[in-house]
């Protein structure tokens, strides 16, 4: 079987990152739509890993190729690492995120910067055609904001500061981000444990129709 990446995301804007930071691996690199995949995922896992690989594994189901999936939100320090693992879900897939930012920075009232400590964290699992499961995870530190700042990025973007920088992620451009976020590093470090795993020759390359 000729040897490609299939991406569980459904995220158009994801992909292209994906895209970006996978692209000199040598292989075709798809998302699940451009598979022709369908899956309905139940995320139940109690971790980010744990998510990731419940997603790899359930598309790795319907395909025998490479198969990658991402799991990622926000942990704030002083909300026991809330929203974590349920970001997307937090206060309701459909609330927006204007209403999100501030209910969480409505949370923090009164609270000093040095309190205010916060990461965007992102897990990849890789499931192999032999079965084998690679991980890797990313992490970018910061503070929570006092009020929404920036236009780019998504989500949590607009509250999420960058002392360093003095800005937040949505004020950063795509590449910027791209180069410093939690999936970058994670992607970055998938790609040298699969480059290895190409270079050991465990993966062959033989024909696709
Ligand atoms: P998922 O990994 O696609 O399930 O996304 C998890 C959720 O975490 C997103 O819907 C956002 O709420 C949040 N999140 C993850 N990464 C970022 C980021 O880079 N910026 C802002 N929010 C993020």
């Amino acid at each position: 079987m000729k040897k490609r990446i299939v991406f569980a995301t459904g995220n158009v804007g994801k992909m292209k990152e994906i895209k970006m930071i996978l692209g000199d691996l040598g292989m075709p690199v798809v998302s699940m739509k451009e598979a022709g995949i369908e899956a309905d995922i139940v995320e139940d896992g109690t971790s980010f890993a744990e998510n990731a690989q419940i997603k790899a594994s359930a598309v790795f189901e319907k395909c025998h190729d490479i198969v990658l999936a991402d799991d990622s939100g926000l942990e704030i320090d002083y909300l026991n690492k809330e929203p974590g693992i349920y970001s997307a879900r937090y206060m309701g897939e459909d609330t927006s995120y204007h209403i999100k930012n501030a209910n969480l920075i409505s949370r923090l009232e009164g609270v000093p910067d040095e309190k205010r400590t916060a990461r965007f964290v992102c897990a990849i699992a890789a499931v192999l055609p032999n079965g084998e499961v690679l991980h890797s995870e990313g992490t970018i530190e910061g503070i929570i904001g006092y009020e929404e700042q920036g236009e780019n990025g998504f989500g949590y973007d607009p509250i999420f500061y960058l002392p360093q920088y003095g800005c937040t992620t949505a004020q950063l451009e795509p590449d910027v981000k791209n180069e410093l976020s939690h999936r970058g590093k994670a992607l970055r470090a998938i790609k040298e444990q699969l480059r290895k795993y190409c270079e050991e020759g465990a993966y062959e390359d033989t024909d696709r129709q």
